[in-house]
Protein backbone atom coordinates (compact mmCIF):
# COMPACT_ATOMS: atom_id res chain seq x y z
CA UNK A 1 0.00 0.00 0.00
CA UNK A 2 0.99 3.66 -0.74
CA UNK A 3 1.56 5.75 2.56
CA UNK A 4 2.87 9.18 3.42
CA UNK A 5 5.99 10.31 5.21
CA UNK A 6 7.10 13.62 5.73
CA UNK A 7 9.81 12.95 2.96
CA UNK A 8 8.02 11.04 -0.04
CA UNK A 9 5.38 8.82 -0.43
CA UNK A 10 6.05 5.50 0.43
CA UNK A 11 5.15 1.65 -1.07
CA UNK A 12 5.17 -0.26 2.46
CA UNK A 13 4.67 -4.13 3.63
CA UNK A 14 5.35 -6.20 6.12
CA UNK A 15 9.77 -6.03 6.81
CA UNK A 16 9.93 -9.41 8.31
CA UNK A 17 7.99 -11.44 5.28
CA UNK A 18 10.24 -11.53 2.06
CA UNK A 19 7.31 -12.20 -0.13
CA UNK A 20 5.56 -8.93 0.94
CA UNK A 21 8.80 -7.73 0.27
CA UNK A 22 9.58 -9.46 -3.08
CA UNK A 23 6.09 -7.72 -4.43
CA UNK A 24 7.25 -4.49 -3.56
CA UNK A 25 9.73 -4.69 -5.98
CA UNK A 26 7.96 -6.62 -8.47
CA UNK A 27 5.39 -3.42 -8.03
CA UNK A 28 8.08 -0.64 -8.35
CA UNK A 29 9.87 -2.58 -11.58
CA UNK A 30 12.91 -2.14 -8.70
CA UNK A 31 16.37 -3.98 -9.53
CA UNK A 32 16.26 -6.71 -6.91
CA UNK A 33 19.90 -5.74 -5.37
CA UNK A 34 18.76 -2.63 -4.11
CA UNK A 35 17.76 -2.59 -0.31
CA UNK A 36 14.65 -1.35 1.32
CA UNK A 37 14.52 0.80 4.16
CA UNK A 38 12.74 -0.77 7.41
CA UNK A 39 10.11 1.97 9.37
CA UNK A 40 9.30 1.66 12.95
CA UNK A 41 6.89 3.12 14.87
CA UNK A 42 8.78 2.83 18.10
CA UNK A 43 12.10 3.09 19.38
CA UNK A 44 12.22 -0.61 21.01
CA UNK A 45 11.24 -2.13 16.77
CA UNK A 46 14.75 -1.17 16.61
CA UNK A 47 16.57 -3.23 19.13
CA UNK A 48 14.87 -6.33 16.97
CA UNK A 49 16.13 -5.45 13.63
CA UNK A 50 19.76 -4.99 14.64
CA UNK A 51 23.22 -6.66 15.99
CA UNK A 52 23.27 -3.87 18.60
CA UNK A 53 22.55 -0.46 19.16
CA UNK A 54 25.82 1.77 19.36
CA UNK A 55 26.33 5.17 21.60
CA UNK A 56 26.65 7.30 18.92
CA UNK A 57 23.76 5.59 16.79
CA UNK A 58 21.06 6.29 20.17
CA UNK A 59 22.16 9.50 20.43
CA UNK A 60 21.47 10.31 16.89
CA UNK A 61 18.24 8.70 17.10
CA UNK A 62 16.88 11.02 20.13
CA UNK A 63 18.01 13.86 18.55
CA UNK A 64 16.12 13.10 15.09
CA UNK A 65 13.71 10.57 15.54
CA UNK A 66 10.94 10.80 14.62
CA UNK A 67 12.58 12.42 11.48
CA UNK A 68 13.88 12.04 7.67
CA UNK A 69 16.83 10.46 8.94
CA UNK A 70 17.79 6.94 8.14
CA UNK A 71 20.36 4.99 10.45
CA UNK A 72 22.00 1.85 8.83
CA UNK A 73 23.60 -0.90 11.21
CA UNK A 74 24.79 -4.39 11.30
CA UNK A 75 21.81 -6.22 10.67
CA UNK A 76 20.17 -9.10 13.04
CA UNK A 77 18.66 -12.29 12.02
CA UNK A 78 15.15 -11.69 11.14
CA UNK A 79 15.95 -9.55 8.07
CA UNK A 80 15.01 -11.17 5.23
CA UNK A 81 16.70 -11.36 2.01
CA UNK A 82 14.82 -9.51 -0.01
CA UNK A 83 15.20 -6.31 2.42
CA UNK A 84 18.69 -6.18 2.15
CA UNK A 85 19.90 -8.51 -0.72
CA UNK A 86 23.63 -9.40 0.54
CA UNK A 87 23.99 -7.00 2.49
CA UNK A 88 25.44 -7.32 6.34
CA UNK A 89 23.25 -4.15 6.88
CA UNK A 90 19.57 -3.00 7.24
CA UNK A 91 18.87 0.51 7.39
CA UNK A 92 15.81 2.11 9.61
CA UNK A 93 13.97 5.06 9.78
CA UNK A 94 11.23 6.09 11.94
CA UNK A 95 9.45 8.30 10.14
CA UNK A 96 7.53 11.49 11.90
CA UNK A 97 4.55 11.56 9.71
CA UNK A 98 1.29 10.75 11.59
CA UNK A 99 -0.21 8.69 9.23
CA UNK A 100 2.96 6.65 8.57
CA UNK A 101 3.34 5.84 12.44
CA UNK A 102 -0.30 5.06 12.87
CA UNK A 103 0.01 2.42 9.97
CA UNK A 104 3.21 0.99 11.27
CA UNK A 105 1.43 0.64 14.33
CA UNK A 106 -1.76 -0.64 13.23
CA UNK A 107 0.28 -3.39 10.99
CA UNK A 108 2.44 -4.41 14.22
CA UNK A 109 5.05 -5.24 12.70
CA UNK A 110 8.01 -2.84 10.78
CA UNK A 111 6.79 -2.11 7.14
CA UNK A 112 9.71 -1.60 4.50
CA UNK A 113 9.14 0.81 2.26
CA UNK A 114 10.93 2.49 -1.01
CA UNK A 115 9.72 5.44 -2.68
CA UNK A 116 5.97 5.11 -4.15
CA UNK A 117 7.51 5.65 -7.98
CA UNK A 118 8.14 3.55 -10.65
CA UNK A 119 11.72 2.78 -10.88
CA UNK A 120 14.05 5.24 -12.18
CA UNK A 121 11.06 7.93 -11.76
CA UNK A 122 11.39 11.08 -9.37
CA UNK A 123 9.52 10.01 -6.12
CA UNK A 124 6.07 11.14 -5.04
CA UNK A 125 5.44 13.52 -3.19
CA UNK A 126 1.83 13.14 -3.43
CA UNK A 127 -0.85 10.55 -3.95
CA UNK A 128 -1.62 11.46 -7.13
CA UNK A 129 2.07 10.79 -8.01
CA UNK A 130 1.84 7.22 -6.67
CA UNK A 131 -1.43 6.76 -8.39
CA UNK A 132 0.04 8.03 -11.73
CA UNK A 133 2.93 5.78 -11.43
CA UNK A 134 1.69 2.48 -9.70
CA UNK A 135 -2.19 2.47 -10.62
CA UNK A 136 -2.82 -1.09 -11.11
CA UNK A 137 0.37 -2.24 -9.87
CA UNK A 138 -0.79 -1.48 -6.14
CA UNK A 139 -3.85 -1.58 -4.55
CA UNK A 140 -4.02 1.45 -2.83
CA UNK A 141 -2.61 4.17 -1.83
CA UNK A 142 -3.47 6.53 1.59
CA UNK A 143 -3.95 10.26 0.53
CA UNK A 144 -1.90 11.98 3.40
CA UNK A 145 -1.74 15.69 1.52
CA UNK A 146 1.98 17.05 0.05
CA UNK A 147 4.69 15.97 2.23
CA UNK A 148 6.52 18.54 3.64
CA UNK A 149 10.34 17.46 3.35
CA UNK A 150 9.75 16.95 -0.34
CA UNK A 151 13.07 15.18 -0.85
CA UNK A 152 14.13 11.03 0.78
CA UNK A 153 15.60 11.28 4.26
CA UNK A 154 19.19 11.33 5.07
CA UNK A 155 20.53 8.04 4.98
CA UNK A 156 23.76 7.61 7.19
CA UNK A 157 25.80 4.46 7.95
CA UNK A 158 27.68 3.89 11.42
CA UNK A 159 28.33 0.39 10.05
CA UNK A 160 32.04 2.07 9.48
CA UNK A 161 33.49 4.63 10.96
CA UNK A 162 33.80 7.46 11.01
CA UNK A 163 30.07 7.75 10.02
CA UNK A 164 29.41 8.07 6.12
CA UNK A 165 26.38 10.16 4.69
CA UNK A 166 25.18 7.93 1.73
CA UNK A 167 21.97 10.49 0.88
CA UNK A 168 21.35 13.62 1.66
CA UNK A 169 18.22 14.83 2.89
CA UNK A 170 15.76 17.50 5.66
CA UNK A 171 18.73 16.39 8.08
CA UNK A 172 21.97 18.22 7.07
CA UNK A 173 25.54 17.03 7.20
CA UNK A 174 25.90 19.89 9.92
CA UNK A 175 23.11 18.34 12.12
CA UNK A 176 24.65 14.77 11.55
CA UNK A 177 28.05 16.20 13.08
CA UNK A 178 27.07 18.14 16.16
CA UNK A 179 25.92 14.46 16.99
CA UNK A 180 28.65 12.51 15.98
CA UNK A 181 31.43 14.34 15.08
CA UNK A 182 32.88 14.33 11.75
CA UNK A 183 31.24 12.73 9.28
CA UNK A 184 32.43 11.53 5.82
CA UNK A 185 30.72 12.40 2.52
CA UNK A 186 30.33 9.42 0.09
CA UNK A 187 31.63 10.50 -2.99
CA UNK A 188 28.54 9.14 -4.88
CA UNK A 189 26.38 11.80 -3.06
CA UNK A 190 28.06 14.64 -5.20
CA UNK A 191 30.03 12.89 -8.42
CA UNK A 192 29.32 9.95 -10.57
CA UNK A 193 29.99 6.69 -9.96
CA UNK A 194 33.47 5.51 -11.38
CA UNK A 195 33.20 2.19 -13.64
CA UNK A 196 33.48 -0.75 -12.07
CA UNK A 197 33.59 1.12 -8.61
CA UNK A 198 31.47 -0.85 -5.85
CA UNK A 199 28.29 1.55 -4.59
CA UNK A 200 28.41 1.71 -0.97
CA UNK A 201 24.76 2.57 -1.42
CA UNK A 202 23.30 0.26 -4.31
CA UNK A 203 20.57 2.87 -5.24
CA UNK A 204 23.43 5.14 -6.04
CA UNK A 205 24.23 3.49 -9.25
CA UNK A 206 20.93 3.52 -10.83
CA UNK A 207 19.77 6.44 -13.19
CA UNK A 208 17.21 8.29 -10.80
CA UNK A 209 14.71 10.94 -10.81
CA UNK A 210 14.61 11.45 -14.01
CA UNK A 211 11.69 12.93 -15.82
CA UNK A 212 11.54 12.27 -19.87
CA UNK A 213 13.22 15.13 -21.11
CA UNK A 214 16.56 15.71 -21.03
CA UNK A 215 17.78 18.23 -18.26
CA UNK A 216 21.11 19.84 -17.81
CA UNK A 217 22.12 21.81 -14.87
CA UNK A 218 23.36 25.53 -15.78
CA UNK A 219 25.60 27.39 -13.30
CA UNK A 220 26.31 30.68 -13.77
CA UNK A 221 24.90 33.81 -12.60
CA UNK A 222 20.44 34.26 -12.44
CA UNK A 223 21.44 36.67 -15.81
CA UNK A 224 23.28 34.97 -17.73
CA UNK A 225 21.12 31.58 -16.86
CA UNK A 226 18.49 34.09 -18.68
CA UNK A 227 20.33 35.12 -21.26
CA UNK A 228 21.84 31.55 -22.15
CA UNK A 229 18.10 29.86 -21.92
CA UNK A 230 16.38 32.80 -23.77
CA UNK A 231 19.06 31.93 -26.42
CA UNK A 232 18.02 28.20 -26.98
CA UNK A 233 14.43 29.21 -27.39
CA UNK A 234 14.37 28.40 -30.99
CA UNK A 235 15.64 24.93 -30.07
CA UNK A 236 12.98 23.45 -27.78
CA UNK A 237 14.19 24.32 -24.54
CA UNK A 238 12.13 25.03 -21.55
CA UNK A 239 13.90 26.20 -17.87
CA UNK A 240 13.41 24.67 -14.43
CA UNK A 241 14.30 27.69 -12.62
CA UNK A 242 13.85 29.68 -9.39
CA UNK A 243 10.66 31.71 -8.98
CA UNK A 244 12.70 35.06 -9.17
CA UNK A 245 14.00 34.13 -13.06
CA UNK A 246 10.01 33.58 -14.40
CA UNK A 247 9.07 37.32 -15.43
CA UNK A 248 12.39 37.32 -17.63
CA UNK A 249 11.91 33.98 -19.62
CA UNK A 250 10.77 33.67 -23.53
CA UNK A 251 10.92 29.72 -22.74
CA UNK A 252 8.31 27.49 -21.26
CA UNK A 253 9.32 26.95 -17.45
CA UNK A 254 8.46 25.48 -14.40
CA UNK A 255 9.77 27.03 -10.80
CA UNK A 256 10.66 25.19 -7.84
CA UNK A 257 10.78 28.16 -4.58
CA UNK A 258 13.00 30.98 -4.43
CA UNK A 259 16.76 31.08 -4.81
CA UNK A 260 17.66 31.74 -1.23
CA UNK A 261 15.32 28.71 0.15
CA UNK A 262 16.32 25.40 -0.01
CA UNK A 263 13.83 23.34 2.11
CA UNK A 264 11.34 25.05 -0.35
CA UNK A 265 13.22 24.07 -3.23
CA UNK A 266 13.53 20.30 -1.90
CA UNK A 267 10.07 20.74 -0.96
CA UNK A 268 8.87 21.61 -4.80
CA UNK A 269 11.46 19.59 -6.84
CA UNK A 270 10.21 16.11 -7.62
CA UNK A 271 6.65 17.46 -8.24
CA UNK A 272 8.48 20.48 -10.81
CA UNK A 273 10.80 17.41 -12.52
CA UNK A 274 7.12 15.29 -13.39
CA UNK A 275 5.41 18.46 -14.35
CA UNK A 276 8.49 19.22 -17.08
CA UNK A 277 7.19 16.20 -18.77
CA UNK A 278 4.01 18.36 -19.59
CA UNK A 279 5.81 21.23 -21.40
CA UNK A 280 6.54 19.39 -24.38
CA UNK A 281 9.98 20.59 -24.91
CA UNK A 282 13.43 19.30 -26.42
CA UNK A 283 15.64 19.64 -23.63
CA UNK A 284 15.36 21.44 -20.25
CA UNK A 285 17.99 23.99 -18.64
CA UNK A 286 18.49 23.76 -14.95
CA UNK A 287 19.81 25.93 -11.85
CA UNK A 288 20.98 24.42 -8.84
CA UNK A 289 21.56 24.94 -5.38
CA UNK A 290 24.97 25.40 -4.03
CA UNK A 291 26.03 22.00 -2.02
CA UNK A 292 25.59 23.69 1.31
CA UNK A 293 22.46 22.25 4.62
CA UNK A 294 19.64 21.44 2.53
CA UNK A 295 20.76 22.57 -0.61
CA UNK A 296 23.00 19.22 -0.44
CA UNK A 297 20.08 16.87 -0.87
CA UNK A 298 18.41 19.50 -3.79
CA UNK A 299 22.05 19.31 -5.33
CA UNK A 300 22.02 15.59 -5.02
CA UNK A 301 18.81 14.64 -7.05
CA UNK A 302 18.99 17.38 -9.65
CA UNK A 303 22.70 15.96 -10.73
CA UNK A 304 21.18 12.47 -10.88
CA UNK A 305 18.24 13.87 -12.56
CA UNK A 306 20.66 15.98 -15.52
CA UNK A 307 23.03 12.70 -15.66
CA UNK A 308 25.28 14.83 -14.01
CA UNK A 309 25.78 17.24 -17.26
CA UNK A 310 26.72 20.79 -15.81
CA UNK A 311 27.13 23.58 -18.47
CA UNK A 312 29.21 26.30 -16.80
CA UNK A 313 28.50 29.94 -17.99
CA UNK A 314 29.86 33.25 -17.54
O1 LIG B 1 12.49 9.12 2.94
C1 LIG B 1 12.73 7.95 2.63
O2 LIG B 1 13.77 7.36 3.00
C2 LIG B 1 11.67 7.22 1.79
C3 LIG B 1 10.40 7.12 2.62
C4 LIG B 1 9.34 6.28 1.95
O3 LIG B 1 10.69 6.66 3.89
N1 LIG B 1 12.17 5.95 1.37
C5 LIG B 1 13.13 5.83 0.41
O4 LIG B 1 13.48 4.53 0.09
O5 LIG B 1 13.65 6.77 -0.13
P1 LIG B 1 14.26 4.16 -1.26
O6 LIG B 1 14.24 2.68 -1.28
O7 LIG B 1 13.66 4.86 -2.40
O8 LIG B 1 15.72 4.64 -1.01
C6 LIG B 1 16.54 3.94 -0.09
C7 LIG B 1 17.99 4.17 -0.42
C8 LIG B 1 18.42 3.41 -1.65
O9 LIG B 1 19.33 4.21 -2.37
C9 LIG B 1 19.11 2.18 -1.07
O10 LIG B 1 20.11 1.70 -1.95
C10 LIG B 1 19.70 2.73 0.21
O11 LIG B 1 18.77 3.69 0.67
N2 LIG B 1 19.81 1.68 1.24
C11 LIG B 1 18.81 1.02 1.87
N3 LIG B 1 19.31 0.11 2.73
C12 LIG B 1 20.66 0.18 2.64
C13 LIG B 1 21.74 -0.53 3.25
N4 LIG B 1 21.53 -1.50 4.14
N5 LIG B 1 23.01 -0.18 2.90
C14 LIG B 1 23.23 0.81 1.99
N6 LIG B 1 22.25 1.50 1.38
C15 LIG B 1 20.98 1.19 1.69
MG1 LIG C 1 13.61 5.68 -4.24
Amino acid sequence: MGIPTETVYGLAANALDGNACARIFEAKGRPVDNPLIVHISELSQWDTLVREIPENARRLAETYWPGPLTIILPKAECIPDAVSPGLDTVSVRFPAHPVAKAVISAAGVPLAAPSANLSGRPSPTTAGHVWHDLKGRIEAVLDGGECGVGVESTVVSLACNPPRLLRPGGITLEQLEAVLGPVFVDPAVTHPLAEGAKAASPGMKYKHYAPRVPVKIVEGSGEAYIRFVNGRACEGAAALCYDGDASELRVPFVCYGQEDDPERQARELFDALRRLDELDAKIVYARCPPPEGVGLAVYNRLIRAAGFEVIHID
